[in-house]
């Protein structure tokens, strides 16, 4: 049997990483985790707390409040992954809308948030056999991990595949506001202060723009082969 191992997953929003980590999760076995989901949950209790509006951010409240936050993630078997529950709620689709969609950059900003949410990241990636995906995963929460993929896309391809996501779920948005929300948020995580998106150093890029699902499972699939058996 080959090895258990970590395998990070990051790149530019909408690239697809959390469908490929799902996908691999499924055949290996392996636990998954979205991290972007985690941010995207301190944000929505920040807005249902009145602490972020689009013109507004009560920064100091929410680094106060970050104690009374608690994340878990449970196994929902009808989905295949991890639904994530905010103190208690399951909060999977409150937090996927345009709004959240709108500040969460600016939450993923702020330091205190992201060392609360390392920490936890790395506690449940303390054994092998995980996929994790998000931004710093590779660079940050887990630097050591033996296998990197950064993914990548063109703006209009990963826009597209946005709006619909969306529009499937019934959201009434035009494909200009998803654009420029995919544009925003790019120029956002990847000047940040503290660990902006950048591809590590020994991660495998791979820009699926002219790739199809299927394809890029089977490229990444052989280099999780490759990497466990050379373990
Ligand atoms: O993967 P996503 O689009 O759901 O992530 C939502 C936001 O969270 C994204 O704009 C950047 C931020 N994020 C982050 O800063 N670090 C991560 N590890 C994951 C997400």
């Amino acid at each position: 049997m080959s090895k258990k191992i970590t395998i990070a997953i990051d790149g530019f929003s909408s690239t697809g990483k959390s469908t490929l980590a799902k996908q691999l999760a499924n055949h290996l076995g392996y636990v998954y985790v979205d991290t972007g989901a985690m941010y995207r949950a301190v944000t929505y209790f920040a807005m249902q707390n009145g602490y972020i509006t689009s013109d507004y951010f009560d920064k100091e409240t929410l680094i106060n409040s970050l104690p009374f936050i608690k994340l878990h993630f449970e196994f929902n078997p009808k989905v295949g992954f991890g639904e994530i529950f905010l103190n208690g709620e399951n909060v999977e689709n409150q937090i996927r809308t345009m709004e959240v969609s709108g500040n969460v950059s600016r939450v993923a900003e702020v330091s205190e948030v992201r060392s609360k949410l390392v920490e936890q990241q790395q506690e449940m990636g303390k054994e092998k056999g995980i996929v994790m995906d998000g931004r710093d995963i590779g660079t940050v929460v887990f630097p050591d991990a033996e296998l990197k993929i950064f993914m990548n896309a063109s703006l209009e391809t990963r826009a597209q595949r946005r709006f619909d996501e969306l529009r499937s779920k019934g959201q009434e948005v035009s494909f200009e506001e998803v654009l420029k929300n995919v544009q925003e948020r790019d120029y956002i995580d990847t000047h940040r202060e503290d660990s902006p998106l950048v591809k590590a150093k020994d991660a495998i890029e791979i820009d699926n723009s002219n790739l199809d699902r299927e394809q890029q499972f089977q490229k990444v699939l052989q280099l999780v082969d490759t990497t466990s058996k050379s373990l």
